[in-house]
């Protein structure tokens, strides 16, 4: 009895120490593998990101790539394509990926993973998308001032001012989405007549970012401008009335 009961602990420790040393030696397997990307990356739209992964390992390299949405976009030895940029060298282990022309669309966590022989590892870059605005104008009429900025990424709101007086709760705004995740943003609001001493201040907003991205004054309307001065049209009887002034 004594005897098959030692048997049985004789085994049990075996396999404990078995199991205990194999997952030493995978724990050891995987940490042997060093995986280093940069852990944020900021960028305004239309620039060039780099993303580098650093990998040190003791194994063979079975694969090593960058995911973006979960879906490859560069294997170690690629080239890239059109959207992005791949590039690969060994000793160290170096896995480069370039965001062409970066877009609110690409912006997300990147991930660098990596099999070797003496195991898997993966890291992580997130990619953010700010500060961008691409063109901007304004127009008035005798009804209405308006005024427009394109390309905006985050969303952004529009904020009037005409001296000290803030207009903006009666402004009415618009943003429209684009195909690459920035917005259009146009806004306008209603010009009183008696009212254009002095310019309107057009600004775009972003409340993400609690920050003023961009910023326009809108010219008094044209009739106002001319009615200082002599149109083209008249332009010649001006100078006639000039000139019979000054022989008078
Ligand atoms: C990921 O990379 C960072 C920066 O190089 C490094 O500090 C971190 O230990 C890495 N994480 C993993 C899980 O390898
Ligand atoms: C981004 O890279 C492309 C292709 O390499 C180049 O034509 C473009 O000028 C670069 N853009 C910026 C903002 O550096
Ligand atoms: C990526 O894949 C993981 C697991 O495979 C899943 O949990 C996650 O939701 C996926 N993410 C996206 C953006 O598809
Ligand atoms: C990658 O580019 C290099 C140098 O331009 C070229 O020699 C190689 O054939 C290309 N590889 C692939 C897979 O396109
Ligand atoms: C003045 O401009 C507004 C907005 O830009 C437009 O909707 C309106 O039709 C214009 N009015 C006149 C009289 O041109
Ligand atoms: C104008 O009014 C808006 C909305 O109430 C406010 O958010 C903004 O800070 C004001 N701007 C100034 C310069 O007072
Ligand atoms: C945004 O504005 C640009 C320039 O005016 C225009 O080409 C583009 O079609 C607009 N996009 C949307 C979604 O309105």
């Amino acid at each position: 009895m004594s005897f098959s009961s030692d048997v049985m602990t004789r085994h049990v420790f075996g396999w404990v120490s078995i199991l205990w040393l194999t997952s030493a030696v995978s724990i050891a397997a995987s940490q042997g593998v060093t995986l280093e990307t940069i852990s944020q990356v900021f960028a305004r739209c239309g620039d060039n990101v780099t993303l580098t992964c650093d990998a040190s390992s003791s194994g063979d390299v079975k694969s090593f790539s960058w995911l973006a949405k979960n879906k490859s976009v560069c294997q170690y030895g690629d080239n890239g394509s059109s959207e992005f940029l791949c590039e690969s060298s060994a000793q160290p282990y170096r896995l480069t990926l370039s965001l062409l022309n970066v877009m609110p669309v690409d912006q997300g966590t990147h991930i660098c993973k990596l099999h070797s022989t003496s195991g898997a590892k993966s890291n992580t870059t997130h990619v953010t998308v700010q500060d961008c605005v691409g063109s901007y104008g304004s127009s008035i009429n005798g009804s209405h001032a308006e005024c427009w900025f394109t390309g905006v990424y985050p969303i952004g709101t529009v904020h009037w001012l005409q001296g000290d007086v803030n207009f903006t709760l009666s402004a009415s705004t618009q943003a429209e989405k684009d195909p690459h995740g920035r917005f259009n943003v146009s806004s306008s609001i209603r010009v009183k007549k008696g009212n254009l001493n002095q310019p309107y201040e057009c600004s775009l907003w972003i409340p993400s970012a609690r920050k003023l991205l961009s910023s326009q004054r809108i010219p008094l309307v044209e009739k106002q401008i001319r009615s200082s001065g002599c149109t083209v049209t008249l332009q010649w009887i001006c100078m006639m009335v000039g000139i019979m002034t000054f022989m008078v």
